[in-house]
């Protein structure tokens, strides 16, 4: 009755903000992510009759705080695989924890791929990837968390019966690097569930966002099938800067960024302008991401760490799907 699983955070090139249900945790729209193989969750789940609720143990504290979206999640869990138990959650996280590195999306991804092990659920309800039931389910947890159940360019798509998701090009199919400059190890003061939903009511730029993001997604979907790279970088940093609009002129303003963040997003402008294949993108949280081709990583990432205020950099290949750990 106990499985682990480990999974990797996703960073959004064509980016999610606001729900469309919030009792359903619902995004209001899809996204195009990529799986960072450089950062890894590791979770355990163990199913226990003399639990009277779910126990989550992050890093090696218990998450009161976490305890609603743990339990919706770990409900919609037992509706899906016909239990009552519930269980113990330990989950370790080898990089920031609520930082804008996405560890709720790695973290509810291997959340339920080691629930389902441990119960002997079927995750992959037809073919290799994981079945609808438990994207769903994921996405309770995290409306990022399905995205991470693959490796490599994924997609995730809302449409009138919930959430797809699925695998556009494998890591091995169109490489790409990641380098991450960390800014901060803190943790945000407002999270993204709250965030996105204080956008939707006051942003002026909210139903704009809204409007225009099937385009930028369904030309994110091109690029990536076509392995166009300059095409990418350009539509997701105009998506990522859209969506950090949308932040800025919420009211009170969310303004995930530091000086650090903007001198980073400065270096990779200048680095593009010398030739160097790579873009940026930058989540709730003041952590700038880097994409680039694979021969400019070494580049990319000495340039990133010379930026004053820059913490560390973790850099990496793009990452396979959560999976189960083998013990
Ligand atoms: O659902 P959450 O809490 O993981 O929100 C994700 C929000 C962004 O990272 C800013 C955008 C995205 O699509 O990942």
């Amino acid at each position: 009755m106990h499985a682990s699983a480990i999974a990797h955070p996703n960073v959004a090139l064509i980016k999610y903000w606001g729900k469309r249900d919030i009792a359903e945790n619902l995004p209001a729209v899809g996204s195009l992510s990529v799986t960072l193989g450089a950062l890894s969750t590791e979770t355990t789940v163990e199913f226990d009759p003399a639990l009277k609720r779910d126990v989550l143990v992050l890093n090696g504290h218990e998450q009161p705080l976490e305890q609603g979206r743990l339990t919706a999640c770990m409900d919609a869990f037992r509706a899906l695989a016909g239990s009552d138990e519930y269980a113990t959650v330990t989950s370790v996280n080898d990089f920031p924890t609520g930082a804008g590195l996405a560890s709720s999306a790695s973290g509810y991804a291997a959340l339920v791929t080691a629930a389902a092990a441990a119960l002997g659920l079927d995750q992959h309800e037809s073919g290799s990837s994981p079945g609808s039931g438990l994207i769903d389910v994921a996405r309770i947890g995290s409306g990022s968390a399905p995205r991470s159940l693959f490796g490599g360019v994924v997609l995730l798509s809302i449409d009138e019966h919930g959430t797809n998701c699925r695998q556009l090009t494998a890591p091995a199919e169109w490489p790409l690097s990641v380098a991450v400059a960390v800014t901060t190890e803190s943790k945000k003061n407002i999270t993204s569930r709250d965030g996105m939903e204080q956008s939707r009511l006051t942003s002026p730029f909210y139903e704009e966002w809204i409007h225009s993001h099937a385009d930028d997604l369904n030309a994110g979907i091109r690029c990536a099938e076509a392995h166009d790279f300059p095409a990418l970088g350009k539509l997701a940093e105009h998506n990522c800067l859209k969506m950090h609009s949308v932040m800025m002129t919420t009211q009170p303003a969310l303004l995930y960024w530091s000086p650090v963040t903007l001198a980073c997003m400065y270096k990779v402008m200048s680095l593009r302008a010398d030739g160097i294949p790579v873009f940026f993108t930058i989540d709730a949280g003041p952590q700038l991401k880097a994409v680039c081709l694979p021969d400019a990583l070494a580049t990319v990432t000495a340039a990133l760490h010379d930026v004053p205020g820059v913490l560390r950099i973790i850099a990496g290949e793009l990452g396979e799907g959560a999976s189960v750990a083998d013990r």
